[in-house]
Parts: C-alpha cells; structure tokens; sequence
C-alpha cells in the first residue's frame, strides 16, 4: 500500500510515521508512505499555499492551484483509490474506515489547515473527508497520523502473531479485556486466579466476559452495535 500526504508542514509528520511499527512496515515494504510539502507546488513567488478569503470571514484559506498541482503531479504517476481531507467537518473515523481503507493500494491524505480550504478543492478532487473526532486541531497533519498509522497497522505482515490486529478493541464493537503481568500480587490487588491457572478455554471466556462487561459499562453505545451484530 502506498500513502501520499499533502501538507504545508512535513516536520509535524515525519516523525510519527517514522518509528517503531510504522518504520518497520516501510523497511519491510509492506507500506510506502511520502510526505510532500505542499510549498513546493505553490506558484507563487514566496511559495505561498493560502490567500484571503473572499467576502468578510476573518483567516486565511487554501487556495486551490498548489493543491491542484501537487495532486495532478502525483496522479500523473498512478491511480488513486481515495483523496482524503483531514477536516473537522468530515464523516467520524473509526475502525470500519480504517478496515476499509487498508484495503486499498494509493491513497493520498490531504492535510486541512488555517481558517479552510477553497470549496473547489472539495468539489474537484476530494473523494473522502474524514474528522478525527469532535474536536479542532490546528490542523489536519495529527489526523493524517491517525489515519496512517491506524491503516498501516492492518495490512498483513505489519504485525507479529501475538500483536494481531485481529484481537484489537472495536474489532467486533468490543473493549479489550483487562491484562496483567507480573508480580502475581501488587499492593494487595491479586492478578485474576483464573488466569493463572493454565486452562485456556477457561481463560478465553473470562476474557470475552470481560469484554463484554467492559464495553456495556464504558461505551453502551458499542455495546448496542455489538448486539446488533451478533
Ligand atoms: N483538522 C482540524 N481538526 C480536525 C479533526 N478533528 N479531524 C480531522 N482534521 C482536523
């Protein structure tokens, strides 16, 4: 899978996509994921990606040409599956879009910033707008590296065995069950006896008890669509 995000600040991204995981899967090859400086797409003399905005609204706005070129360069070299926008306005991301979306070979992430974008961007060439959640970020890069990394996370070889994706909270609408290590005992609280007494199927119905307790207390919301889906 290959990811394109279109940013006027790389710096904010380079190093979340560049450790640990996510590292990995691009040594591995598993995921490309390159970052562009929207600047250099500006035709501008001083490199500038936004102008004023039309009619009284106070901040400035993205303005389409540099956008345009820095996705018609890019698409110049291959077909795209999706063109997101990080926007607070967008449709609310969750583990479903993250599913979905790391089915797909090229997608580009297109970073929302200042007051927003010329509306002829969205119109044009934005296929996806994606919030994050019910919050505004200063811009749309943190999102970008939310989306990345829950994406890249899915694709197989990513990770081992024992990290599965496949056993991840909101796969099936519920919580993780709670985990411990060791002491067997920490300040008087006892690790769960079940768990220490080496039956697994045993284990392995505690743990989905515990999931579904977890998720009906902290997220009923979840736990609804889980019942729904069962
Ligand atoms: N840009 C600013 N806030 C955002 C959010 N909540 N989600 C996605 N992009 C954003």
């Amino acid at each position: 899978m290959r990811i394109d995000i279109i940013t006027v600040l790389p710096e904010l991204l380079e190093s979340p996509l560049n450790h640990s995981i996510l590292k990995r899967a691009q040594e591995k090859r598993l995921a490309e994921i390159h970052i562009h400086n929207l600047r250099d797409f500006s035709e501008d003399r001083h490199r500038r990606v936004d102008d004023y905005q039309f009619s009284k609204g106070a901040g400035m706005v993205m303005a389409v040409q540099p956008i345009e070129k820095a996705i018609e360069t890019l698409r110049k070299e291959r077909d795209y599956d999706e063109i997101i926008f990080t926007t607070p306005d967008g449709k609310l991301y969750d583990q479903k879009e993250a599913n979905t979306l790391s089915l797909k070979k090229n997608i580009i992430i297109l970073c929302g910033h200042y007051k927003g974008i010329d509306q002829r961007v969205r119109d044009l060439f934005i296929t996806k707008e994606i919030s994050i959640g019910d919050y505004v970020l200063t811009g749309g890069e943190l999102a970008a590296a939310v989306i990345a990394d829950s994406v890249v996370r899915l694709i197989p070889g990513v990770l081992s065995d024992e990290t599965s994706a496949l056993t991840d909270s909101f796969q099936d609408n519920l919580l993780s069950p709670p985990v411990y290590t060791r002491p067997a005992e920490y300040r008087g609280l006892k690790v769960p006896e079940i768990l220490l007494s080496g039956n697994d199927k045993l284990i392995d119905e505690w743990k989905h008890n515990q999931s579904v307790e977890r998720t009906k207390k902290l997220r009923p919301d979840l736990y609804k669509k889980y019942l729904g889906e069962k």
